[in-house]
């Protein structure tokens, strides 16, 4: 059976750093800690520590500490005996017991309440759990993996987390860059998504450009729905910069990006230029997301370089490409 499973897509240094730094954690049996904004593949992560790790023919279990209410979490974990409160009508394994030999991957540990932290705590210690309802502890062999976007330091200190469990889990930290500092990695992952899920639609170099110069405050996740949906909204198999620009999540353009380089901007308004031919102030804001004034500095830097040149005044200022610094010159010698 073909590998389904998704990818780690990416060859930024930042990225191909954590992988190599995941990889040689994977061997060992040390408890690693994944930190990341939303979106930025700490279960994939999880997912690839324990694909390389010696552990690999065994389970991989995850534990979404956030999405389980507060009194299941106990028994999601432990697991229980029958009869051991109201409504436990059957005995219950629980994910130690069930990652046994394998690995446990404890999503969203921030979240946890500290009256659990303490009893993971202890599992982890001892290596020993006990179901809620029995009295003989069980020994269990589990590799952790945890995973937070939460500031587990900083929850320390304010005393929610247990600084203790933190240390156990925390024996090798692996910090994933948020998506906005991964530079063309996010062209790499958009396309393989298309070949994946649009393999006839393409996406225009204005468009790419599009992407390249937005914060992605919600990561690859935001970066995916986006460019499904306007795969989705593409009329022909060309996805333009116009049906990105259209997407929800580019509503508020004239957000500020810390993110993406110079470079990327220009790139972004050569592609706009090439296909319009000329490119208003206010266009320049919309394509690559800059205050009007950021963008007035831009332009003008631009403009220093000869990379593009000013057409008409006032109100009626627009922009046309220019080729080199030369022909800038001339333009200006001729001006
Ligand atoms: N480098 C990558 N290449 C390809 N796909 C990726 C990459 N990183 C993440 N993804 C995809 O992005 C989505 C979000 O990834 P994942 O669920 O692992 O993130 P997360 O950090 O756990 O997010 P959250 O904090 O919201 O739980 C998934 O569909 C995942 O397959
Ligand atoms: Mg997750």
């Amino acid at each position: 059976m073909a590998d389904r499973r998704p990818k780690i897509i990416g060859s930024s240094k930042g990225l191909r750093e954590v992988l190599a730094r995941a990889a040689r954690v994977a061997r060992t049996a040390v408890a690693v800690l994944i930190e990341g904004e939303s979106g930025t593949g700490k279960e994939l992560l999880a997912q690839h520590i324990h694909d390389l790790s010696p552990r690999a023919a065994g389970p991989l279990v995850t534990v979404n500490c956030a999405a389980i209410p507060k009194d299941l979490l106990e028994s999601e974990l432990f697991g229980h005996e029958r009869g051991a409160f109201t409504g436990a009508l059957a005995m219950k394994i629980g994910a130690f017991d069930r990652a046994h030999g394998g690995t446990l991957f404890l999503d969203e540990i921030g979240d946890m309440a500290l009256d659990h932290q303490a009893k993971v705590l202890r599992a982890i210690q001892e290596g020993e759990i006990q179901r809620v309802g029995g009295n003989a502890p069980r020994k269990v062999d589990v590799r952790i993996v945890a995973a937070t976007h939460r500031d587990l330091p900083a929850r320390t200190a304010e005393g929610s987390f247990r600084e203790d469990l933190y240390y156990r889990l925390a024996g090798y930290t692996l910090r994933l860059p948020p998506l906005r500092e991964r530079g063309r990695d996010i062209v790499a992952i958009a396309k393989a998504l298309l070949a994946r899920e649009f393999p006839a639609k393409f996406l225009s170099r204005a468009a790419q450009a599009l992407l390249l110069g937005y914060a992605w405050p919600g990561n690859v996740r935001e970066l995916e729905n986006v460019v499904r949906a306007a795969a989705i909204d593409a009329r022909g198999r060309r996805i333009s910069e116009k049906v990105v620009l259209a997407q929800p999540a580019f509503a508020g353009v004239a957000k500020p990006v810390t993110g993406p380089s110079a470079a990327a901007r220009l790139t972004a308004v050569r592609a706009f230029l090439e296909q319009r031919g000329r490119i208003a102030a206010a266009d320049v804001r919309a394509t690559v997301h800059l205050q009007k004034a950021q963008a007035h500095r831009l332009l003008a830097a631009w403009e220093r370089r000869g990379e593009i040149e000013r057409r008409g005044a006032g109100r009626s200022t627009y922009y046309v490409a220019i080729r080199g610094a030369e022909a800038a010159r001339a333009a200006r010698r001729c001006g």
